[in-house]
């Protein structure tokens, strides 16, 4: 689809968009098939250098409790997501020092011969940094825009600029790690333009992924009374997503699953095409407070299980 700004500006604001939507899920089928690829994910440290104003992480906020998990219970846990079928790991964390390049390479090595592929997705680092985390046999890294309006993008983020952002994402591609991005909706100031331009830069990119999700205010952060993102619209950018970059791996995030399980479900039928599950040790997944939720206590083959029950009750097929 070469799509310029102003249609896909428009193509947001429609009336109806079932017509698009049900473009969306045939060219999802068409491109990646009928299955549900399954990441698990595992929160391991929740302190963060950065102070970005919508994130609940960010280091100005004395409230959260602060955790973090040793190299070895990172691998011990990637270690029993992989015994209970996953196939990827997603290791996510704030921006934490705490874990060195060389300490994140070593646990991706450690991780790696059990056939699992690493995901890794930990903030900003120099192009030698995501080099040596490829030569670790790190497979993916997830880095999201978060917004393509430069000036929105400085509002928020008090210590960095779109620019050097985009600049980290142009070399995780160029070490040869497939990229992850994406953005939020409905951020204080965005709009439809703000948007359709978030929709070219994940194809100029070249995103091999994308997580797009609607903003959730955090009581503890600068924009506690901000409206949240809207789930319709969320789910519109989905299925533009998947019309600009037919073959990527869209995921139902968590976010949107958040503000209404029900729209987090009708997003596989229109573009998404990836699950996310918590691999979080229970005691840390509710202090991940990014925005706020709870999640239940399930252990983790009950976890594998659930998605998978999940993924079937949707008629697609758990991969
Ligand atoms: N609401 C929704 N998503 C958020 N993120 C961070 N803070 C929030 C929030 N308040 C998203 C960002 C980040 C990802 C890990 O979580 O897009 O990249």
């Amino acid at each position: 689809m070469d799509k310029n700004r102003e249609q896909l500006r428009e193509l947001l604001a429609r009336e109806d968009f079932s017509e698009i939507f049900e473009r969306a899920d045939t060219l999802r089928r068409e491109q990646v098939g009928d299955t549900i690829r399954v990441r698990a994910l595992l929160e391991f440290s929740n302190y963060c250098r950065r102070s970005c104003r919508y994130c609940g992480l960010n280091c100005r906020n004395p409230k959260l409790e602060r955790f973090r998990l040793e190299p070895a219970e990172i691998v011990e846990t990637a270690l029993a997501a992989r015994e209970a079928g996953y196939r990827t790991i997603v290791l996510q964390s704030g921006e934490d020092p705490y874990y060195t390049p060389e300490i994140l390479g070593e646990m991706v090595r450690k991780i790696k011969p059990s056939g699992i592929a690493v995901t890794l997705s930990c903030g900003e680092f120099s192009r030698e940094e995501y080099r040596y985390f490829r030569e670790c046999g790190a497979d993916r890294y997830l880095l999201k825009h978060e917004t393509s309006d430069p000036n929105l993008y400085a509002g928020l983020h008090p210590d960095s600029t779109l620019e050097q952002r985009v600049q980290c994402q142009r070399y995780i591609k160029e070490a040869g790690l497939e990229t992850g991005g994406g953005f939020m909706i409905g951020l204080p100031g965005q709009t439809l333009d703000t948007i359709a331009g978030d929709l070219l830069l994940l194809r100029e990119i070249g995103c091999d992924m994308a997580g797009i999700g609607p903003f959730l205010p955090h009581p503890d952060t600068p924009l506690r009374d901000a409206a949240h993102g809207s789930a319709q619209l969320t789910m519109r950018a989905v299925a533009l997503a998947r019309l600009l970059l037919p073959r990527a791996n869209l995921p139902a995030t968590t976010a949107l699953g958040v503000l209404d399980a029900k729209e987090k479900r009708s997003v596989f039928s229109c573009g998404a095409n990836v699950i996310m599950q918590k691999v979080t040790p229970q005691r840390m997944k509710n202090l991940y407070q990014i925005y706020p939720a709870s999640f239940e206590e399930v252990d983790i083959p009950e976890g594998r299980k659930r998605v998978e029950q999940e993924i079937v009750s949707l008629g697609r097929i758990p991969e």
